[in-house]
């Protein structure tokens, strides 16, 4: 049924623990009372997403119910494709009553019919929906850990490729309590070449973060916190969607993993002992 990327870390644990990654799923749907623009969008550019015989929504389910079968499930964002009504309506439905962890991608908050997604208005559109995203969710969006059978597992917000002052904090926080640490966001630290080329990544991108408005010392401070992970020998990988694309390609000596798209069916499940 999955095209499953298996990844084995060994940290040297009593017990072996496992995870499981879910990204990029790209749920798109409209009700009917949704604007017309939404609507044509949707009838659009589904399609694109419906190439595996199963809609993203049953294969989102199917995912979050094979998760069971693990010590955790991380989902790391564009579950939908735009803001709409439904959408938002169906992360709902999917995510209710469910156990695991999440953080956004750079679709969850975007009006794609509406705005140019690659300047300051994505990141305005994100602030606009923050709110009503947390909602949907239990733990905080922006950063969350948990300590997985002595793995420290944290999901972050990066989506608009920064770190923020907060993560920076939150991630010294983590690191002091001296668990082995896997960072889960939605933006990996660095692109593999044959991926798209208009994407972008966090540790690679200043041109494109001043088109999203973000200062130089906002950049600054950003590069600050890319580094100071890198080097810190607790955070010991990275695991990242974005690329629609599975592969490992490190990043300045640190394991980056890369997980495909659940809409084609891929995800990743790890094993650490
Ligand atoms: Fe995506």
């Amino acid at each position: 049924m999955w095209k499953a990327n298996k990844v084995s870390l060994h940290f040297g644990l009593e017990k072996p623990v496992r995870i499981l990654h879910l990204t990029d799923v790209h749920i798109l749907l409209a009700y009917d009372h949704e604007s017309d623009a939404h609507k044509s969008f949707t009838a659009k550019r589904a399609p694109l997403f419906e190439v595996s015989g199963r809609s993203p929504s049953e294969l989102l389910e199917e995912a979050m119910d094979y998760g069971k079968e693990f010590d955790c499930t991380v989902v790391t964002g564009d579950v939908v494709d735009c803001v709409s009504e439904a959408n938002y309506d169906e992360m709902r439905r999917i995510f209710s009553g469910r156990d695991f962890m999440f953080t956004l991608g750079s679709h969850e908050y975007i009006q794609m019919h509406r705005h140019e997604v690659r300047t300051h208005e994505h990141r305005d559109s994100k602030k606009e929906m923050w709110d009503e995203l947390q909602s949907i969710f239990s733990a905080d969006i922006g950063f969350d850990s948990r300590i997985v059978g002595g793995v420290n597992v944290i999901t972050a917000d990066n989506a608009t490729f920064a770190w923020s002052e907060v993560q920076y904090k939150r991630f010294r926080e983590e690191v002091a309590k001296g668990y082995p640490i896997l960072i889960f966001t939605h933006t990996p630290l660095h692109m593999p070449k044959n991926a798209a080329l208009d994407m972008y990544a966090t540790a690679d991108c200043h041109d494109h973060m001043v088109r999203y408005g973000f200062s130089e010392e906002e950049i600054q401070l950003s590069r600050e916190v890319t580094d100071y992970l890198v080097n810190e020998p607790l955070v010991r990988g990275f695991f990242a969607g974005h690329c629609h694309l599975t592969m490992e390609k490190p990043y300045r000596g640190k394991p980056c993993y890369f997980t495909g798209a659940l809409f084609q069916k891929e995800l990743t499940e790890i094993t650490i002992d």
